[in-house]
C-alpha cells in the first residue's frame, strides 16, 4: 500500500524584502495510510508551510510531494481542490469560516460537494457540530457572534464532516480550554483508530501531541527528531 503522503526533498523559501527566508530545507516525511502524526517545533519552523504544500495550497521550490502515491504536481488545480473537498479535512490557524453562513451552514457546506441528500447533510452537520459541543441557538449564529474557541470547534465539525481520510489540523486545540482539546483529541484520535483516517495534528502541546502514534520535530524548517508516545499517552492536561 502507498504512504498516505509522502514528501520527498522538499524546498520551500519566501521572499523577505530583499532577503530570502528558508522555511523548509530538504524535508522528507513520510505517513503511512492510517497512521497518526504529530508535528511539533517552534514558531516559525515551517509546520504551517508543510501542512499547505501537503494541502496544495501552495507547491514547493523543489522536491515532490504525492497523496496515495499521486504528484500533487501532475494534478490539475481542479484535481487538486477537488481532492481537498473530498478527501481532505483541513484545519487551518485561521479558521476561514464563511462569514456570512449560519454556524450550521458552514458545516452543511463541504457535504453539497458529496451527493449527501439535504436532510441527511443537516443531521450529519448536527451530529458533527454536538461532537465539538456545539448545539442549540448557536447553530444559527455568524461566525462574527462566536468565541474564538467556538470558532475553531466549527471549523473543526466542518473538516471531519465529510469523513476524509487525510486530516490536517493545525493546532486545533490552540483556543480551547483543557476539556474542549481533549474532546477534539479523541475526536481526531477516534476517527484515526475507526475510521482509518490518517492524521497529521500541528501543536504547541507536548501532551496533545501523545495523542498521535509518532510525535516528528521541525527546526529551521528541518525534521530534528523523532520519537513515539509512552503510556502516558492522553493522561495529561492539553
Ligand atoms: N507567505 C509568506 N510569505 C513570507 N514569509 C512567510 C510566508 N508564510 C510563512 N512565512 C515565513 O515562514 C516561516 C515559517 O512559517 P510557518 O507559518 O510555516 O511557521 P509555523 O511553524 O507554522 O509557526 P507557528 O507555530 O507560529 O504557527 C516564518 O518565518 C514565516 O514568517
Ligand atoms: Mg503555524
Amino acid at each position: 500500500m502507498p504512504d498516505a503522503i509522502t514528501v520527498e526533498n522538499v524546498a520551500k523559501h519566501f521572499q523577505e524584502g530583499t532577503g530570502v527566508s528558508h522555511v523548509l530545507r530538504d524535508l522528507s516525511l513520510r505517513v503511512a495510510q492510517g497512521e497518526f502524526v504529530s508535528l511539533m517545533g517552534p514558531s516559525g519552523s515551517g509546520k504551517t508551510t508543510l501542512l499547505a504544500l501537503v494541502a496544495g495550497l501552495d507547491v514547493p521550490d523543489s522536491g515532490s510531494i504525492r497523496l496515495a502515491g499521486r504528484a500533487l504536481d501532475e494534478m490539475t488545480e481542479d484535481e487538486r481542490s477537488d481532492l481537498r473537498l473530498r478527501s481532505m479535512g483541513l484545519v487551518f490557524q485561521s479558521f476561514n469560516l464563511l462569514p456570512t453562513f449560519s454556524v450550521l451552514e458552514n458545516v452543511l457546506w463541504p457535504l453539497e460537494f458529496t451527493g449527501a441528500g439535504d436532510a441527511e447533510a443537516r443531521a450529519r452537520a448536527r451530529a458533527g457540530l454536538a461532537e465539538v459541543g456545539l448545539a442549540g441557538d448557536l447553530l444559527e449564529r455568524r461566525p462574527a457572534e462566536l468565541s474564538g474557541g467556538e470558532q475553531q470547534r466549527v471549523a473543526i465539525a466542518r473538516a471531519l464532516v465529510t469523513d476524509p481520510g487525510i486530516v490536517l489540523a493545525d493546532e486545533p486545540t490552540g483556543n480551547l480550554d483543557s476539556e474542549s482539546g481533549r474532546t477534539v483529541l479523541d475526536l481526531l484520535r477516534r476517527l484515526n483508530q475507526e475510521r482509518g483516517a490518517t492524521v497529521v495534528l500541528v501543536t504547541h502541546s507536548a501532551a496533545a501531541a501523545t495523542w498521535g502514534d509518532r510525535t516528528v520535530e521541525l527546526r529551521d524548517g528541518r525534521i530534528v527528531r523523532e520519537s513515539r508516545p509512552t503510556e502516558q499517552r492522553r493522561e495529561l492536561d492539553v
